[in-house]
């Protein structure tokens, strides 16, 4: 074990050394986002403007550039990703009382923007390949669910499973079209939780390459400052649905009828858009977006290069099939430990490398004690296992 933690701290120092970041005098954190002087200049133009809420210039330029990257119809910019999946939800008609499953691995918003949609996550397992949300957990989850009137109720709980909302971990695309398939057979919509993927695609089975959040009916991607592209805080709703665009754009507004001067709503609605001082600050990130993840996977090989011949650790490579955009680069323990991570970690923390477990699993957090759960066993070892590494992209300069 000593050797473990000298090895890993050792190959990370051997990636991370190689750049000007990563020889500062001061601890390399997981993940820094890159403010120079192009989001100054346009956080400058923005407030010059006096649009610096929720109308302005920069957020439908915003907007486009979401759909350029991702090919979905629309992109709705919001203030954080966690509202923007909680209407994601609401606008798949999530509602009071009903029940979404959710994969236990994830980070907390996933379940509380199922709750702030008045509904009760259910979580299931995760499978080892992808990180992400087990197709067959959610078969056998689904399984075990009865048709009343033909509503897809769980019997235990006698809630109706209004939605399924798998996450894209650490940016590696989930099976995704496997889950959107089976969610199909029992009528049950998807709304994904891409959160950390901005980049990562999926070629699909009839070889398109498709962007992540885009399989869904409805999505969610963040744009926190810690994710591959900030706006600061905030996140865009994608959907391919006409209608469902156009009410995702209304009720982040509001539902403000359009009128010169008149202040008419026609729904109770929620002020969620994203401001354009926000937008102003992600438009230059995104000016930067290719190079970010060219230098994320540039770093995401480098990790795997070093890590290649360790015994007992191996590093996280994007599934098959699929284009991770190495959002958080990560290793695993060959055997699930939760006693030796926590020595791993603490080494590394000693060493100045600041990184990380994955998010302490959700059916364990006190809110979600009682909800309904499938047998978590590869949730709960990924948990025991996963270590992300420093992950910014300036990192990968040098290499
Ligand atoms: C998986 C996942 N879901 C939801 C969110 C919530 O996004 P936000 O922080 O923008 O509210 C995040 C990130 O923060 C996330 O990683």
């Amino acid at each position: 074990m000593a050797d473990l933690k000298t090895e890993l701290v050792d190959r990370i120092r051997a990636v991370v050394s190689k750049s000007e970041l990563g020889n500062e005098p001061r601890p390399v954190n997981l993940h820094e986002p890159e403010i120079g002087e192009l989001e100054k200049k346009y956080v400058l133009e923005c407030l010059d403007s006096t649009f610096v809420s929720s109308v302005g210039a920069f957020i439908p330029q915003l907007e486009e550039r979401i759909q350029g990257i991702t090919g979905a119809k629309h992109a709705i910019a919001v203030s954080n990703g966690t509202v923007g999946l909680q209407v994601a939800l609401f606008l798949a008609g999530v509602e009071y009382g009903d029940e979404v499953i959710v994969p236990t691995l994830s980070f907390i918003a996933t379940a509380n923007a199922v709750s702030h949609a008045g509904a009760v996550p259910h979580f299931i397992d995760s499978e080892l390949g992808s990180m992400g949300m087990s197709p067959d957990a959610l078969r056998e989850a689904l399984a075990g669910m009865t048709r009343e009137n033909g509503v897809l109720i769980n019997p235990e709980s006698g809630r109706r499973i209004a939605a399924i909302s798998p996450m894209h971990t650490l940016g590696h695309p989930v099976k995704i079209e496997e889950i959107c398939a089976i969610a199909a057979e029992y009528g049950v919509p998807v709304v994904e939780d891409a959160a950390e993927s901005l980049g990562s695609y999926v070629t699909t089975a009839s070889g398109e390459r498709k962007h992540t959040g885009t399989f869904g009916l409805t999505s969610m991607i963040s744009f926190n400052g810690n994710k591959i592209v900030t706006t600061g805080g905030g996140g865009v709703i994608l959907t391919n649905d006409d209608e469902l665009g156009r009410r995702a754009k209304h009720l982040t507004t509001t539902a403000k009828l359009p009128h010169k001067w008149e202040f008419e709503h026609d729904e109770i609605a929620w002020n969620f858009r994203m401001p354009n001082l926000n937008a102003a600050l992600g438009l230059a990130q995104l000016d930067k977006f290719d190079r970010f993840l060219d230098e994320k996977r540039r770093l995401a090989l480098a990790y795997g290069e070093v890590f290649a011949d360790l015994e007992g650790l191996k590093f996280v490579f994007e599934p098959d099939g699929t284009a991770s955009n190495y959002w958080l680069c990560a290793v695993q323990l060959d055997e699930p430990s939760l006693a030796r991570r926590d020595e791993l970690l603490q080494a590394c923390h000693d060493a100045g490398l600041l990184v990380r477990p994955m998010w302490n699993l959700l059916h364990t957090q006190r809110m979600y004690a009682s909800a309904p759960k499938g047998q978590l066993a590869a949730a709960t070892a990924l948990h025991a296992s996963l270590i992300c590494l420093p992950s910014t992209p300036r990192l990968a300069q040098g290499l």
